[in-house]
């Protein structure tokens, strides 16, 4: 992998997970007519986020480091959060809680991989 697409691999990656916890957020407190469209644009984050994340996971570790797999988990509640929040508005605390919570596991797995 040369420098040029570990650099936008890199920004895309990044870019699209501050795009799925932006969609998470939303979607605990936008009107129902948004719906459709904040559930799209997560979806296209959500997998802009793995398969971005999957390519550097293959070119720089070989697929190697239990922390990765933590981050996968991270991403699949993520991912699901935003539609959850649309569906039960009543537990929106809740959503934003964990997507807090995950969002910083993801954080600590990369830059302190502790496995
Ligand atoms: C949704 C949650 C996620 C968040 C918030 C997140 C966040 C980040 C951030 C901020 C970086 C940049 C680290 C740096 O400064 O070098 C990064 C890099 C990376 N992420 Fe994620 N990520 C998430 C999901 C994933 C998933 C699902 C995978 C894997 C399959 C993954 C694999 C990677 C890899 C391999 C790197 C490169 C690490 C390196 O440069 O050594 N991430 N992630």
């Amino acid at each position: 992998m040369n420098i040029h697409e570990l650099n936008s691999l890199h920004i895309i990656h990044v870019l699209s997970a501050i795009g799925l916890v932006g969609a998470t957020f939303y979607a605990c407190a936008g009107a129902p007519e948004t719906r459709k469209k904040v559930l799209m644009w997560g979806g296209i984050a959500s997998l802009l986020v793995i398969l971005t994340g999957i390519r550097m996971w293959q070119g720089l570790y070989g697929f190697a480091g239990g922390w990765a797999i933590v981050k996968v988990v991270c991403w699949l509640g993520l991912s699901a959060f935003t539609g959850l929040a649309y569906r039960q508005r009543e537990k929106a605390s809740l959503w934003i809680n964990l997507s807090i919570v995950l969002t910083l596991v993801a954080l600590v797995m990369v830059y302190v991989r502790p496995f």
